[in-house]
């Protein structure tokens, strides 16, 4: 279409005058309500798999949506994607993943709009959100995915090669908000093929700031479990049996109190063991960052003084370096209105870890069990669960691959990116990083205040704009070498 020799050039603009297109495309996946942890929307989280493999379609790659799952196809299908020939290209073949199906909706009352009818929202005045997609996923991760979709359909329009003649595969996943559960079968499965990858490209991580793109180093690992504390074969009136028995959410609460110390660090015996101290010049580097805790405290309603976590680290540290336990849900008894007295006979919990290297996530769900164990109060027992997890991640820092794309958010952003961590998990990279030694490099564009998970989450066109410029760009630097 254009005939501007620089091919990147072309792509760029491509970009930028399919916008109004793109957003359009984008809005029409995020209508798709692919909630992948409830069963009732598997028929919706297949299409919107279906969707992104349409779009893989249209920019020339070799498309199969495999299902997953035993019995098979119980699973969400993973959109499989690669690029036919690229015979010529010598660079390193890149992985993008990413993954299309998103978190549930509920608190459904507190969104301002149906989650599925996706608001395009002008910027707020007052240096408040820029112009921005309100939906669920527009963040995380259909807004994220959909500016690598633009940039290699950009490529395919301008080049008339498959990502631009780069070798690529593309794995989209469906199930990464419901704890991957297929994945590790998935990825033994295509193993063969997989290795045939030297790097990850992952867009599902944040940014610095609003105009302050960053390259993610390092993701944390999670072990999440589910534990029930059986106390009396049934519920019990309080006044005849309270302060006889133990009454399990008593003991349950006490013994999970426990989890931490007066320095707020975690009491498992073990628990850092393999945590690598953070080093000086670590510390200076995220320090010279600049982040503002206090605004941060701000956005979420809370006074600078409730920054409390483990002694001895700031905010930044406490989330990028250290491990934390987090009690995510805690129910048993009488929940209903009004009041009822009674003993209940059991009491749960869902309890997770945010793990750092060189934590293993196997080890630290089973400390947490026998610690439990340990503690078991008269005459009660315990039913543990695994809910998974995954690995934490610290990638290279000097490796070409990420330097090319350092140099590709530069070029597309007139900015250098920001090295920063991030308290998130995505198990994927561990899966990646241990089976088959791929290393990853997070590119994401999202934003603090995004509301990833929350009622009202959006996804900013800036960042949007940002995202598909450097995945294009990347694509220039590669297709001219300068990854090796
Ligand atoms: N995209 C997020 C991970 C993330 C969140 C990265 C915030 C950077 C900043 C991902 O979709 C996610 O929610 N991961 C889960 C993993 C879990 C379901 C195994 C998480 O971190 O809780
Ligand atoms: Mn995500
Ligand atoms: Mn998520």
């Amino acid at each position: 279409m254009t005939t501007k020799a620089d091919p990147t050039s072309a792509a760029l603009e491509h970009l930028t005058a399919d916008e109004p297109a793109a957003i359009a495309r984008l809005i029409e996946w995020l209508r798709i309500p692919s909630i992948s942890t409830d069963p009732a929307y598997k028929a919706e989280v297949a299409k919107a798999g279906d969707w992104a493999a349409e779009q893989l379609t249209a920019a020339g790659f070799e498309v199969r949506v495999v299902p997953t799952g035993d019995p098979a196809g119980s699973g969400h299908p993973v959109v499989l994607a690669s690029t036919p020939g690229a015979d010529d290209y010598t660079g390193p073949h890149v992985l993008f993943y990413g993954h299309y199906d998103v978190q549930p909706v509920d608190p459904v009352d507190l969104w301002a709009a149906d989650p599925f009818d996706p608001q395009h929202k002008p910027a707020e005045t007052g240096g408040g959100a820029g112009e921005r997609l309100v939906a669920r996923g527009a963040a995380d991760d259909k807004g994220q995915v959909a500016m690598f979709l633009e940039a290699v359909r950009a490529w395919k329009q301008t080049s008339g090669q498959t990502a631009g003649g780069v070798k690529m595969t593309v794995l989209l996943e469906g199930e990464e908000e419901s704890g991957s559960v297929n994945l590790e079968r998935f990825v033994a499965q295509h193993a063969d093929e997989l290795r045939q990858c030297d790097v990850c490209l992952i867009s599902d991580t944040g940014m610095l700031g609003r105009g302050r793109p960053a390259i993610t180093y390092g993701v944390r690992g999670l072990a999440y479990t589910e534990v029930t504390l059986h106390g009396p074969s049934h519920d019990l009136h309080s006044g005849q049996w309270g302060g006889k028995i133990p009454n399990p959410i008593n003991e349950l609460t006490k013994i999970l109190a426990r989890l931490w110390d007066e320095n707020r660090r975690v009491t498992i015996p073990g628990f850092y063991d393999g945590v690598r101290d953070l080093t000086k010049e670590e510390r200076q580097n995220w320090k010279n960052l600049n982040i503002d805790d206090a605004a941060a405290l701000k956005g979420i309603g809370f006074p600078p003084e409730a920054s409390v976590g483990e002694a001895g680290f700031t905010m930044t540290e406490r989330e990028w370096a250290r491990p934390t336990a987090e009690i995510n849900g805690i129910f048993g008894g009488y929940t209903g209105k009004g009041a009822k007295t009674v003993i209940p006979s059991s009491a749960t919990a869902k309890v997770s870890f945010r793990l750092v290297d060189d934590q293993d996530d196997a080890k630290i769900r089973d400390a947490f069990f026998a610690w439990l164990q340990g503690q078991t109060p008269p005459g009660c027992k315990w039913t543990l669960v695994d809910h998974g997890g995954g690995a934490p991640v610290t990638c290279a820092i000097d490796s070409p691959a990420l330097t090319a794309a350092r140099k590709a958010v530069e070029q597309a952003c007139k900015v250098a990116p920001a090295m920063i961590k991030t308290g998130g998990s995505i198990p994927v990279a561990g899966l990646l990083k241990t089976e088959l030694g791929i290393e990853t490099i997070f590119m994401g564009y999202g934003l603090e205040d995004d509301r990833v998970h929350s009622p009202n989450e959006k996804f900013e066109l800036d960042c949007f704009r940002m995202g598909a410029r450097s995945h294009a760009a990347l694509i220039g630097l590669l297709r001219a070498g300068e990854a090796g």
